[in-house]
């Protein structure tokens, strides 16, 4: 008989877009990963509005639910907190967990501010307490094999970044206010939501930092209708956000984060030159990489397409299907979670944690600053950013949250 293995029970907050996306990462990690060292119960879904909470609890598949977050924290028969809610909520909720003694596993941005995430950082590394934030596109097993490859030299010096994430959903007048428009709330439009990502995929990939920064963005719509059709709401953060940056190399940087660029979904790319060779890799294929290298005989030289869904050779893959059947988006909160899960057991620090999370938002905090000031700010500047509004706080004022 197999050998039983401890159980953690995991509490989330938050039901909709991510909060399905971890829901089956806890359901799924043990089915696939039949060496994840922990049992994974999805215990307590926590919300605010207790019908809609219940449904969407039993469909996830929870064995329970609550609208009291304190009470949920308190409970010792729970050991990781999941923070899936919108930016502002972040800081409080995951503040609050880690005083209750849990291990807790937040989205991005961690935070509204560097100033917030240094908190964060800093308690849980004062209750030696392992943390989570989740990059999950660091989880394909192509951008794996990419931070590998970079890291065995194969592309020699890195010399540029180029990165761009693209979607389109906000190119419609008609697509209604939401709390992804207010820097209350977000802290930031499409820069908070897509170059964070994009800053954590150039850390990962180059084991580089950002050293400076200038900053460009626009809102393109600056009033939508609200859902429930109490009037038009105003969009006080950006709809577009570019910015340059020096890494600590000295190499060159852009990007480039948008909602509004017709035509593109979910377009998440980043290439990486060095002095011996490129990388690229696009999250819409997500599973392969493209490849060159001055190593290669001249005549043969040329981007290659290397499908990295072989088990033998790729991270995860062999935890999957035969090789070349692919995977997809849900399987990178998957491989995070099982990630997270291995270091959590052996006691090593995983990656991407809080700490990252800060080193994120201080390069997230540069660039709002360029912007305001329409200058180049240097990371350690970050500090001088004390956010685009003041954060309403909802979940901190939310008397059962
Ligand atoms: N890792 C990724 O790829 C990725 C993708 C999308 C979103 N995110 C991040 O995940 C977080 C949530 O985004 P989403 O797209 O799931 O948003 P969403 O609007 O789809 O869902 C937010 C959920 O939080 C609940 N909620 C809202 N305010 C709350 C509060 N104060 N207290 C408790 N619950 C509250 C809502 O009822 C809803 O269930 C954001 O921080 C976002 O940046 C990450």
């Amino acid at each position: 008989m197999a050998k039983s293995k401890p159980v953690l029970n995991v509490a989330l907050v938050g039901y909709a877009f991510m909060g399905r996306a971890h829901s089956n990462a806890y359901r799924q990690v043990n089915r696939y990963f039949t060496d994840c060292p922990y049992e994974i119960v999805p215990k307590v879904l926590v919300g605010r509005s207790a019908g809609p909470l219940a449904e969407a609890a039993g469909q996830l598949g929870w064995q329970e639910s609550s609208t009291d977050f304190a009470a949920t924290i308190r409970r010792s028969d729970i050991h990781l907190v999941d923070i899936s809610t919108p930016n502002d909520s972040h800081f409080p909720l995951t503040m609050q967990a880690l005083d209750a003694g849990k291990i807790v596993l937040t989205e991005k941005p961690l935070a509204m501010t560097s100033a917030e995430a240094r908190q964060m950082a800093a308690k849980a590394a004062a209750l030696k307490r392992p943390s989570l934030i989740w990059h999950n596109y660091r989880r394909c097993p192509a951008a794996m094999t990419a931070a590998a490859l970079i890291a065995d030299g194969k592309l020699g010096t890195i010399q540029q970044v180029r990165a761009v994430y693209l979607q389109d959903w906000l190119t419609d007048d008609a697509c209604p206010w939401l709390w992804r428009m207010d820097a209350g709330v977000c802290g930031s439009g499409a820069h908070g939501d897509l170059n964070a990502h994009l800053i954590d995929m150039t850390r990962f990939l180059t084991g580089l930092e950002f050293s400076e920064v200038v900053a460009l963005q626009e809102t393109f719509i600056k009033q939508r209708r609200k859902p429930d059709g109490s009037g038009l709401g105003t969009v006080n953060v950006d709809d577009a956000f570019l910015f340059l940056a020096r890494l600590s190399n000295g190499a060159t940087a852009s990007y480039e984060a948008t909602r509004v660029a017709a035509g593109r979904k979910n377009y998440n790319r980043i290439e990486i030159n060095g002095t011996r060779g490129s990388l690229v890799w696009n999250f819409e294929r997500m599973n392969e990489l493209e490849y060159f290298s001055f190593d290669d005989e001249p005549r043969v030289q040329g981007f290659r397409t290397i499908m990295c869904m072989n088990g033998g050779a790729h991270p995860y893959a062999g935890s999957y299907w035969p090789d070349g059947h692919i995977i997809g988006y849900e399987h990178t909160f998957v491989n995070s979670l099982y990630d997270f899960l291995v270091c959590l057991k052996n006691g090593t620090d995983y990656r991407p944690n809080f700490s990252d999370g800060v080193a994120n938002q201080e390069v997230l905090d540069a660039a709002l600053l360029s912007a305001q000031r329409k200058a180049w700010v240097t990371v350690e500047q970050s500090q001088h950013f004390a956010g685009r509004a003041e954060p309403t706080r909802v979940a901190a004022k939310n008397a059962g949250l």
